[in-house]
């Protein structure tokens, strides 16, 4: 399947690793431009260097920073269109389940959890939308311009005009701007994950939810994936491996239906297509993929 993201700008939020890096990749595969972000510098390098290839090389751009702040998201989203003149999606994919098992956790632990899982996503997608309004492609024939897309954030009344019902499907081969969550199934479902983990999460569902309906009059599609348990080299399923085989092995055989981890090649697939114009009647949606993990309906 073509999946018509040639020259799409991708901006991936913690991609020198894991889930991120092979959804940077796998876009990359299909043709964007990606912007590429870590903390660690030097990691950050390592996958740029891995990921570039005389043929690609330009369409990658790697900026190191702490992406939970707001400063920080700015000056990069600023960078990002000097280099690549606009943002067509965002992949918020920031996040750790690192944290303390039961229900004795400090403050401190909530305020970290959440401000990685939930808040860092929030100031991503706040800063992202101005830019996504501006990728949507102006009908020729209509007056308007990206500045005068009608203002969701201005108190509404109760008169307002109703949003222009579009009866068409967009072409497959026009952009389709998009938001894109990383979540988890510890937001949908009970499990052993640090609480204030799986309570950030299911904050950041809501919020995608909710957020995909302001959004959606103006043509930027907002969705959310909700991995299971996706091994790698380096990410926290090899730490949980050294340290504690006998139980995760347990845990896979008696929780997972299909026996196995996920890999981030499998959630990167699923990703670019949500990228994709291909999935342009798809918002407010949270894609599940665990293996079969998740019980409920
Ligand atoms: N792996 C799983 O089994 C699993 C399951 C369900 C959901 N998820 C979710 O999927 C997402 C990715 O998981 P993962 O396992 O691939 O994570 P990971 O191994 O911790 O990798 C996270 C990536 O983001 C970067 N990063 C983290 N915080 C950052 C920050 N504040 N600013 C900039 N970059 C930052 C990391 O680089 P630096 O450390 O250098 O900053 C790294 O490149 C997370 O939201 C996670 O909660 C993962």
């Amino acid at each position: 399947m073509n999946l018509h993201l040639t020259d799409q700008v991708a901006f991936i939020a913690g991609s020198s690793r894991g889930i991120g890096r092979a959804i940077a990749a796998t876009l990359l595969d299909e043709g964007a431009r990606i912007v590429i972000t870590g903390r660690d510098p030097e990691s950050l390098t390592q996958t740029h260097n891995e990921l570039a290839t005389p043929e690609n090389h330009h369409r990658i751009l790697a900026i190191s920073g702490n992406f939970a702040d707001t400063d920080t998201i700015e000056d990069a989203f600023n960078l990002t269109i000097s280099r690549f003149g606009r943002i067509d999606h965002l992949i918020a994919n920031l996040g750790t389940g690192t944290g303390k098992p039961g229900w004795q956790q400090v403050e401190s632990e909530w305020i970290r959890l959440f401000d990685a899982n939930f808040f860092a996503s929030v100031r991503l997608a706040q800063a992202a939308v101005p830019h996504l309004r501006r990728a949507i492609p102006i009908d020729p024939g209509a007056d308007q311009t990206p500045d005068q897309i009608p203002d969701q954030t201005a108190d509404q009344t109760a008169d307002q005009t109703p949003p222009e019902v579009r009866t068409t499907g967009q072409s497959t081969t026009s952009t389709s701007p998009s938001i894109l969550f990383l979540s988890s199934i510890t937001a949908v479902e009970a499990t052993p994950a640090p609480l204030p983990y799986s309570a950030a999460k299911a904050a950041l569902n809501n919020y995608a939810k909710n957020l995909a309906r302001l959004l959606a009059p103006e043509g930027i599609r907002v969705n959310t994936i909700a991995p299971g348990n996706i091994f790698f080299p380096g990410g926290s399923w090899e730490r949980h491996l050294s340290t504690r085989k006998q139980a995760v092995e347990h845990m896979l055989q008696t929780e997972v239906p299909q026996n196995r981890f996920g890999t981030p090649e499998e959630i990167a697939s699923l990703a670019a297509y949500l990228c994709s114009p291909h999935a342009a009647f798809s918002t407010g949606s949270t894609y599940i993929m665990d293996g079969g993990q998740t019980r409920s309906l």
